[in-house]
């Protein structure tokens, strides 16, 4: 009998739980969503009209998005290292508020500068109406170098700091009682020659354009004393794996921080040169190409197979050569990961080829702390049909399990009047954001760039997968200093939490070219698992 009471009060009380954490709830309805259109630049740049001014005749512009930084930009039309972009005439607007201080803003590619200004600024629709943010902080360059690319004017940024600037900062102070501001982002790919670069679902994520569980992170604030800092924050990617083509290897790394930016702005994907060498290394053919600004390049066949798997929390998601290996119109194909110029680098960037396969959602809360999540795209030719099959099927499972739990409540609320009490619960009015409940701690305590000794049983990541914690265990930090050499490469750091695996499965000599012999080679024929940790002071066995 109490069994029977307390079974249907407890998926009574899930419930509520469920949609207080998923549903933040809210004092005041959700924004409907918006629906901004991105254009893509024969550059790669994914950008967004915004019209700036009041007046009549508003001037419009193309800036590039940017999740790395919250400072919007644009070129002054004094500025005449711009590139001769459109640019923006403070002067003939009537909305201008000239602001005493000068900005900086930098890139990995450059860097821009000027005064600053507050404008009357409107986001385009893909109706056409625009998203009206008044008193927008913009800096108007008036010098530059490598940082606008052409036809783009400027750039919008939605990232994390400083929030003052942010659009998101400006929104959340007119609507106090909104608990964040959010939006999703659909990428179309960046290999795709078209000019159509997805949407952004502003206000309001578009859950018809994703499919289970969303993984959040929280967005930790970049340590600016530390120089090879290459964001205003980051986010903790939980593991990565590159393996080739019918297995032929297979490297990862996970149990430690793996600090990450994602950000549409950059056409890559750059790991640490430890990493990024680890895993050409293992792909033949592969060699060293080219350098940008801030990463090197290797070429390799066009027809190499490898698949990049990176895991956030839950969430795991992978790449195949058809986006990792991007063919030039020289007829060279160019991998899409890259290492760092700079070998104490240790973050990772997740550029647009890796957003491109999923749905990202940036969400801010009035305090200005972010959280970044990802969940699994629905495919544009299916979204409708199975998208919506779904809910349909779900709401359906929904609306009958409810009936049901309602109608066991209602009997046992008749029957044992004396016992209504305990389980008639009203939903909070407090809002509930969509942070992890550890969010303060979790932030406060790893603003630094150095790799913390990482347990994989954080408190806040329930959803670690099984495999990493098994990975883990088995993995016995070593108290000897740990430098991960990799064949052709450079030592990783000094931190001793750092652990590479490495599994060849079936390996056939002719398909790994080494170019020594590697101190800590695992016998041939291993099976996939357990995986041994890859270390200097490991005795090949
Ligand atoms: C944006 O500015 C352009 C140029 O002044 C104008 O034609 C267009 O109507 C404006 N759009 C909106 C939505 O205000
Ligand atoms: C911008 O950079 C220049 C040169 O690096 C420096 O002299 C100037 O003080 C900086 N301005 C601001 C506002 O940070
Ligand atoms: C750009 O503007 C800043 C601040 O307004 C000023 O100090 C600087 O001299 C200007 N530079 C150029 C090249 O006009
Ligand atoms: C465009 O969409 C927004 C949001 O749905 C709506 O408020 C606006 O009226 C629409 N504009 C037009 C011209 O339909
Ligand atoms: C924008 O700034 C002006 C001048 O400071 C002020 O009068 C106006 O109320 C502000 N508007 C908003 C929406 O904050
Ligand atoms: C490129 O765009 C076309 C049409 O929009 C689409 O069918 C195709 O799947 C896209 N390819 C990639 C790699 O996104
Ligand atoms: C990185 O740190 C420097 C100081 O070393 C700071 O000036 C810069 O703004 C930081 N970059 C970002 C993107 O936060
Ligand atoms: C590669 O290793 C990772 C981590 O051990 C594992 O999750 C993944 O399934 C492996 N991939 C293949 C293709 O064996
Ligand atoms: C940044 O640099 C990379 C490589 O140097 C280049 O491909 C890209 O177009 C640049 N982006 C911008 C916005 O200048
Ligand atoms: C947001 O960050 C501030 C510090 O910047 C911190 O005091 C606050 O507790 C954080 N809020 C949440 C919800 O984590
Ligand atoms: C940034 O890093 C420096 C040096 O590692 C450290 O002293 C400082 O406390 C850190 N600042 C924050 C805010 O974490």
């Amino acid at each position: 009998m109490s069994l029977l009471f307390l079974l249907p009060s407890f998926v009574f009380f899930s419930l509520f739980a469920l949609a207080d954490a998923q549903i933040a709830t809210r004092d005041v309805p959700p924004p409907q969503t918006l629906v901004i259109p991105l254009s893509m630049h024969t550059s790669q740049v994914y950008s967004v009209k915004v019209n700036m001014s009041s007046n009549a005749s508003p001037q419009s512009f193309s800036f590039a998005l940017s999740t790395s930084t919250a400072i919007t930009t644009v070129a002054g039309a004094d500025c005449d290292s711009c590139g001769g972009v459109p640019s923006y005439n403070p002067s003939a607007s009537s909305s201008v508020q000239q602001l005493p201080q000068a900005q900086n803003v930098s890139t990995l590619n450059g860097t821009a500068s000027g005064a600053v200004v507050r404008e009357y600024c409107g986001l385009l629709q893909s109706n056409g109406s625009a998203w009206v943010y008044p008193n927008q902080t913009v800096t108007v360059a008036n010098q530059s170098a490598s940082f606008f690319s052409p036809g783009v004017s400027g750039m919008i940024g939605v990232g994390l700091a400083p929030f003052v600037d942010s659009p998101a900062a400006n929104w959340l102070a007119q609507n106090p009682t909104q608990p964040t501001f959010s939006f999703g982002m659909a990428l179309n790919s960046p290999s795709n020659f078209s000019t159509d670069g997805g949407v952004l679902h502003w206000l309001q994520p578009d859950p018809s354009f994703y499919q289970g569980d969303i993984a959040w992170k929280p967005m930790l604030a970049a340590n600016a004393s530390i120089p090879s800092n290459r964001s205003s924050w980051f986010v903790e990617m939980d593991a990565w794996s590159v393996s080739g083509g019918s297995s032929s290897f297979n490297i990862s790394q996970s149990g430690t921080e793996l600090l990450t930016l994602l950000d549409p702005f950059y056409s890559t994907i750059v790991f640490p040169q430890s990493s990024a060498r680890a895993i050409y290394a293992d792909i033949p053919g592969a060699s060293k190409h080219a350098t940008s600004a801030f990463a090197h390049s290797w070429k390799l066949p066009c027809d190499s197979k490898f698949r990049l798997t990176v895991t956030f929390g839950t969430f795991s998601t992978s790449l195949d050569q058809t986006s990792l290996v991007v063919k030039q119109a020289d007829g060279v194909c160019v991998g899409a990961l890259q290492e760092w110029i700079d070998a104490s680098a240790t973050e990772y960037l997740l550029g647009s080829p890796f957003i491109a396969v999923l749905y990202l959602i940036f969400s801010y809360s009035q305090q200005g702390n972010g959280s970044v999540g990802v969940a699994a795209r629905i495919p544009a030719s299916n979204k409708l049909s199975p998208g919506a099959l779904a809910g349909v099927i779900l709401g359906t499972v929904a609306v009958v399990a409810l009936l049901i739990i309602a109608g066991v409540l209602l009997y046992f609320t008749f029957l044992r009047r004396s016992a209504k009490a305990p389980h008639k619960r009203k939903l909070s009015k407090t809002d509930v954001t969509p942070f992890p409940s550890d969010f303060t701690e979790s932030t406060s305590s790893r603003r630094s760039l150095r790799p913390n000794n990482y347990n994989g049983q954080q408190q806040g990541e329930p959803w670690s997968p099984d495999w990493q914690t098994t990975l883990l265990s088995e993995s016995t930090p070593s108290p000897s200093p740990n430098t991960n050499t990799f064949p052709g490469g450079t030592t990783y750091g000094t931190q001793s939490s750092h652990a590479y695996y490495r599994t060849e499965v079936d390996s056939s000599p002719s398909l790994i070219h080494l170019d020594s012999p590697p101190p800590y080679a695992i016998p041939p024929g291993a099976s996939p698992v357990p995986l041994l940790p890859l270390r200097k002071n490991r005795q090949p066995s």
